[in-house]
């Protein structure tokens, strides 16, 4: 496997994945510096395909893009020109040397009006990252072919998200949480996401797939929870609504998605929303020691 983009969150967690499993895998870098056999330099604002020319893979994840909807909203074109059209131009080139693509979408296409969205739901972005990745999605749906799969998340958490992290620590230190009580996510583990990316490669099945938890929570009943699991003191979660210069457009009111054609395909089943604490604490932590 080829992992476009082996410096993300989700594709280094891929890159683990794979290596724990012997799995032969290349991960590009944008950094010259960690230029190597295994880790090719792509950048998709280049369009330089040439570090490619020698590997051959089964099968492409596009894990690379500007994923961050401040980072997007700022710059619309300079995005655009990642996240859209060379996305589509290194999709193009995979799929002439035989690799099959799985490209990583998001709920944000969607307009979040209804829990579990359905695939076959119309999408409305709400936001600039939103919009890019649905123009990449329907650009690679035009391509027509059985080599393109879409695979969307909601929420995803690594194992050094700073946020639980940083919730974690605060409360075994006694120190008082904000965590937003207006905002939900229908949050997964990258290791969730990672072992979805590896069933639909080796299932070789194209076109759109979901994966979120069942449900969505507000971060608020994500972090009591938290606090119930590390046995710190309720009290110290204090919600607030959100807002700030770092909310560019209003948060959806609901992420989750109808994951339905995954568990069909590969038996992945939509998990509990409170089934990523286990990346900060576990289930019957009463000390916070997990
Ligand atoms: N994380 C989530 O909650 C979530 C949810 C839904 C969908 N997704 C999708 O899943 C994918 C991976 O997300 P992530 O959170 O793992 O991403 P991430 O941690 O933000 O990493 C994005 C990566 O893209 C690389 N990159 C940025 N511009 C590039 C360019 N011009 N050329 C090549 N590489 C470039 C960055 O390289 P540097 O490290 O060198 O800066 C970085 O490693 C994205 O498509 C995202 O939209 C993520």
């Amino acid at each position: 496997m080829l992992i476009i983009g082996g410096d993300s969150m989700i594709g280094s967690v891929l890159a683990a994945t794979l290596d724990q499993a012997g799995t032969r895998h290349w991960a590009t870098t944008r950094r010259p510096a960690a230029r190597s056999p295994d880790r090719p330099l792509i950048d998709l604002g280049s369009q330089h395909w040439s570090d490619l020319d020698t590997i051959e893979a089964d099968a492409a994840c596009i894990c690379a893009a500007s994923a961050r909807l401040a980072q997007c909203h700022a710059d619309p074109a300079g995005t655009e020109a990642v996240n859209v059209t060379g996305t589509l131009a290194l999709t193009r080139y995979l799929l002439a040397r035989g690799t099959r693509v799985i490209h990583l979408s998001t709920n944000q296409v969607l307009d979040g009006a209804i829990p579990v969205a359905p695939t076959e739901r119309p999408v409305a972005p709400a936001s600039v990252y939103g919009r890019q990745k649905a123009a990449a999605e329907a650009g690679l749906l035009d391509l027509a072919s059985d080599g393109v799969t879409i695979l969307r998340f909601a929420k995803v958490f690594g194992p050094e998200d700073t946020l639980l992290l940083g919730w974690r620590r605060d409360l075994l230190a006694a120190t008082p949480i904000t965590p937003f009580s207006d905002m939900t996510a229908a949050p997964i583990s990258a290791h969730l996401a990672a072992t979805a990316i590896l069933g639909l490669a080796n299932a070789r099945a194209a076109g759109l797939f979901q994966l979120s938890a069942a449900r969505d929570i507000s971060y608020a009943e994500l972090a009591l929870a938290l606090a119930g699991r590390l046995g710190a003191d309720p009290d110290l979660v204090r919600p607030k609504l959100a807002g700030g210069p770092a909310i560019v457009s209003t948060p959806p009111r609901y992420t989750s998605l109808d994951t339905s054609r995954l568990t069909a395909l590969i038996g992945l089943a939509a998990p509990d929303p409170y089934a990523v604490l286990d990346l900060v604490a576990t289930p019957h932590s009463v000390s916070g020691i997990s």
